[in-house]
């Protein structure tokens, strides 16, 4: 019965890194909410992160990795991934972590992922896990890493983060977003420049994924808190992109015009959700690549999506496109459309990307 329930909750226990950076003053003063001396500076916060991006950027093709739910045994998944990102390319912008990077001991685990990222091969910007948050780890997160909710504009180009796990990752508590933070993102999204808004946060809603919930499988996944608000507001926004992890697997579908991810093959073990047919899913450990071209602020956007296994291997690829937003009555919905595999290995930007927009219309 305890293994059932473990592999239905996904809490097998993994083992720790030795050598990983001494977190044991979250655990003896409960009250410490900011990095003690000594450990400052081990890993940049989202903010730093964030003032990287803008130093680095070059106004010209955008690369960047998507990877989720990370913990392996030694982290040893994760570190292969981080070893192949530093090897791409180009190289990427920047690499978001859609959380669940530690499982419990929390304060061991921590320690041992900052020592996982502390040569990282672009800046990381972390959004929270349920997992993330239990123990000690809401206080160790917004230490080190600082607000749950934020984003950063980049060209033309407004990247949203925003964390939808209850507090302290408490299983009996619905994930979702609470009126407050729909508010808040209402409000980041209706603002009219940068105009292309892509979105982040970990655990994925219900209502675009039902093709991978097959039978009892629907169970298991209930529908976020307020996720028919929060999926109305992605779609008024024209959000070109919204990515999730929480479930180790890859899949993308439209929905409502928006192009929504799972991509959480980080390293976590996968007994849990069902092999199912479907183009673009994946339960192989993996990662996510994202290149968007560059192109005037009056054009069409055009990117490329691929799943990304170890050893460089391709294991799905496909364009994506949004239409241009300065044609009146233009259709905003994503377009998805195949793209050739390569045996040069991932896309590279600057390569023609074919599309057809409004090819794939709005999903009921
Ligand atoms: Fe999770």
């Amino acid at each position: 019965m305890s293994l059932l329930v473990a592999l239905i909750t996904g809490r097998c226990s993994y083992s720790v890194d030795d050598g990983g950076y001494d977190l044991s003053q979250f655990r003896q003063d409960q009250q410490l909410v900011s990095v003690p001396e000594g450990l400052r500076g081990v890993v940049p916060t989202n903010r730093e992160a964030v003032r990287a991006i803008a130093a680095r950027n070059d106004g010209r093709d955008l690369r960047f990795v998507i990877i989720g739910d990370t913990v392996s045994d030694g982290n040893k998944t994760f570190r292969t991934f981080l070893g192949e990102i530093a090897a791409l390319d180009p190289p990427p912008a920047f690499m978001v972590h859609l959380g669940d990077r530690v499982v419990s001991p929390v304060v061991e685990c921590y320690g041992a992922y900052f020592k996982a990222i502390a040569d990282p091969p672009c800046p990381i910007l972390h959004v929270d896990g349920n997992h993330d948050v239990r123990e000690e780890g809401e206080r160790i997160s917004r230490a080190f890493f600082g607000d749950k909710d934020f984003y950063f504009d980049r060209g033309d180009m407004r990247f949203v983060f925003m964390s939808d796990v209850p507090k302290a990752g408490l299983r009996k508590e619905p994930s979702g977003f609470t009126r407050t933070q729909l508010d808040w993102l209402e409000k980041v999204l209706s603002e009219p420049a940068p105009s292309r808004k892509f979105f982040f946060a970990h655990v994925p809603p219900r209502a675009p994924f039902k093709k991978i919930d097959p039978g009892l499988a629907a169970l298991f996944t209930p529908p976020l808190e307020n996720e028919a608000e929060f999926l109305d507001i992605l779609a008024r926004h024209h959000v070109v992109l919204a990515a999730f992890g929480h479930r180790h697997v890859h899949a993308s579908e439209v929905y409502n015009g928006v192009l929504m991810v799972i991509t959480g093959g980080g390293g976590q073990r996968n007994f849990v959700d069902p092999d199912v047919n479907e183009p673009r899913f994946t339960k192989k450990s993996h990662y996510t690549l994202v290149d968007i071209p560059r192109s005037g602020p009056a054009g069409p956007l055009e990117g490329i999506l691929s799943c990304m296994g170890k050893g460089h291997t391709t294991l799905s690829i496909t364009s994506f496109s949004q239409g241009s937003l300065s044609a009146n009555g233009s259709d905003l919905s994503v377009a998805l459309r195949p793209y050739p595999m390569s045996s040069s290995g991932p896309f590279r930007p600057g390569d023609p990307a074919p599309t057809r927009p409004g090819a794939s219309p709005r999903t009921p």
